[in-house]
This record gives structure tokens, sequence and C-alpha cells, in this order.
């Protein structure tokens, strides 16, 4: 690894000005899980980074976080000075009945990167999930909240939340909720298709949460990786983050219809006991964002302006 001048900020003398010549070490970035949704808005959004972070975005064909092996001779040979773990199993509700593969993927692969950036003084940022929290909330949900996960996935975020912050302090953990993106699937494309379909559609109403735009998550992962650079103050811990404000997944839809102007498909408000999931899931998962907002300075665009900006791209 090498040392690069990308910045023109010398200490040569120029007359009466002064230009400041930094010597600023590259520094490589693992991206696992990278064709997902988190992972794509990632790699769209490193393009515009600054050029002394060099990205290996890397999915299950390129690294297989279930084999440590592979990651321990990935990081060692790249010279990985930050993970960020995109990868995950996200089939909630196949989850109740593939434990094992669920627990595999989302904790002790979590723990192989934990264990491989702590031999090799990487540090970690780990996306975890609302559904840690069983929902019996009033309240923007805080970091500080204790769990309670009522599903397998929700359990197997919330072990591999516990076991990276033991084996490996040096990171931090990111909970959000309904994420949605241009890329892969998700809500807002599931709405807009049986919105096209349908002429009508029941959407549970008494659930209540934030959705999240990845595009905007991936902004703040690499806010934190600049300020860690330019501070070198890597603020270690789990923050919130979904978009500001809340709704419901009947007004979800109900927005991503009007936004669409999707007129043809009358959207009903139903309960949780009517329409039942294999998974549990938490019926109030709003979160607090202000620790993450104070500490990197971020601002979070609300979840309608940052829906509509999705749905101009769709
Ligand atoms: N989606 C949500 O609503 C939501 C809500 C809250 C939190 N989160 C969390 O946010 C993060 C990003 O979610 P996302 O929606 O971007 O997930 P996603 O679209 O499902 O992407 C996950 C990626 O990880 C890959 N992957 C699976 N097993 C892997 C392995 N063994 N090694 C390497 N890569 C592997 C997947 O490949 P395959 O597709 O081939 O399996 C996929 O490309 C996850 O940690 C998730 O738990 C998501």
């Amino acid at each position: 690894m090498g040392l690069v001048y990308n910045r023109k900020d010398s200490t040569e003398e120029t007359g009466k000005n002064i230009v400041f010549n930094l010597e600023l070490a590259q520094k490589h970035v693992l991206v696992t899980g990278a064709n997902g949704q988190l992972g794509s808005e990632l790699q769209r959004a490193a393009a515009f980074h600054p050029a002394n972070l060099i990205f290996h975005f890397t999915d299950v064909n390129e690294l297989d976080i279930t084999n440590p092996t592979a990651v321990d001779h990935f990081m060692a040979s790249h010279g990985i000075a930050y993970i960020v773990n995109c990868a995950a199993y996200t089939a909630v509700d196949k989850a109740e009945d593939d434990v094992e593969r669920c627990f595999l993927i989302n904790r002790d692969a979590v723990k192989n990167l934990a264990e491989s950036a702590a031999r090799h003084n990487a540090k970690v940022i780990h996306v975890s999930t609302d559904y840690v929290f069983d929902g019996t909330g009033t309240r923007p949900y805080r970091e500080t909240d204790p769990v309670n996960p009522q599903s397998v996935y929700g359990r197997s975020k919330q072990e591999a939340e516990t076991l990276l912050r033991q084996i490996c302090p040096v990171s931090v953990v990111i909970r959000t909720a309904w994420l949605y993106s241009v890329f892969g699937n998700n809500f807002v494309k599931t709405m807009i298709r049986l919105g096209q379909e349908k002429e009508s559609l029941n959407v549970v109403a008494d659930q209540k949460g934030t959705p999240t735009n990845a595009a905007d998550l991936a902004d703040a992962i690499l806010k934190i990786i600049n300020y860690t650079e330019a501070s070198g103050d890597f603020k270690a811990g789990i923050y919130h983050y979904s978009n500001e404000g809340e709704t419901t997944w009947y007004d979800f839809t109900r927005a991503i219809h009007a936004l669409k102007g999707i007129t043809t498909c009358k959207v009903s408000p139903v309960t949780t006991a009517e329409y039942p999931t294999k998974a549990v899931r938490p019926k109030y998962s709003v979160l607090d964002k202000t620790k993450i907002k104070e500490m990197f300075g971020i601002k979070i665009p609300d979840w309608k302006a940052s829906l509509e900006k999705v749905l101009e791209e769709l």
C-alpha cells in the first residue's frame, strides 16, 4: 500500500501563499453483499468519493463471508482498513423455516468478519435492523433501549451485533428499517407492480415505522468514513438511521401510488391480525436518529421527499 499525493495542499512556500502538501495514505474499503440494495447504492455513491479510498465491492461469488479463510485471505491480501458489511440473509419470513442458513449468514459470518478485522486492525461498519426491537414502544427507539427480537431474522441480527462489539469493539453498528432502492426487490417496487396489476389491495395499517432510501443510508456510511479519515477519530458504537418522519405500510403504499399516478387500484387498510405473516414484525419501530445526526453532522431527508426522488428514477 503506497502513499499518494492526491490533494494540492503541499508545504512549498510560493511567495505569500503557503500551499499544504498532505500525504494521504490510500485506504482500502471492503464492501460485502455489494449486489444488494444498499451495496449497489454504495457502489453508486463511492464514484463521487475522495480518491484516497479504494473500494473493493464483493458479493457472495467474489467473497463468501461465511468462509472465514476466504475472509481472512481477502483482508490480508488487500490490506483492508474498513469493512462495510451489507451482506445479509434478508428473507424475513423464509428465515422462520431456514433458521440455520439465516444464522450462518447474519450471525456466524459477522463473527468471521469481526475476528478478521480484529486480527488486521480494521474498522467495521455493520448494518443491522429495527427488528431487534419487539415493537411495543411508544416513542422513537434509542440505541440504549432494550432489545427483544421476535423473529428468527431479528434474533440472528441481534446476536451478530453483540458478537461484533465483543470481538471487534472498533465497530459501528447502524440499525436501519424499511429499506428500499431502485436496485433489487423491495416493498416500493412490489406496490407499484401490484398497483398496476390489481384493482384492489389490502395493506397493513397498524404497523408504524419509517422507510429508508438506501441511497441516503449509503451517503451516511460514507460520511462516517470521511469523518473518521478527517478527524482520525472512529466513533464506535450503535447508531440508528432511517429517513425522517413516520408512517404505516398502508400510508406508505398510498404515497407510492399517488406519486406514481396509480389511480386504478383501491388500497384498503387492514390489521396485522387480518394479514398474518410467518415472521412477527414490530408494531412500532420508529428509530430515534439524534445520535448519528449529532455525532457526524448528518442531515436526514424526510421519507416522502426521498421516496419522490427514487420514484422519479424508477
Ligand atoms: N431490506 C430491508 O428492508 C432492511 C431493513 C432493515 C435492515 N436491513 C439490513 O440492511 C442491510 C442491507 O440490506 P439489503 O436490503 O441491501 O439486503 P439485500 O438486498 O438482500 O442484499 C444482501 C446481499 O448480500 C448477499 N449475500 C448473501 N449471503 C452472502 C454471503 N454469504 N457472502 C456475501 N454476500 C452474501 C446477497 O446475495 P443473494 O441475493 O445472492 O443472497 C445480497 O446480494 C442488511 O444487513 C439487512 O439486514 C434491511
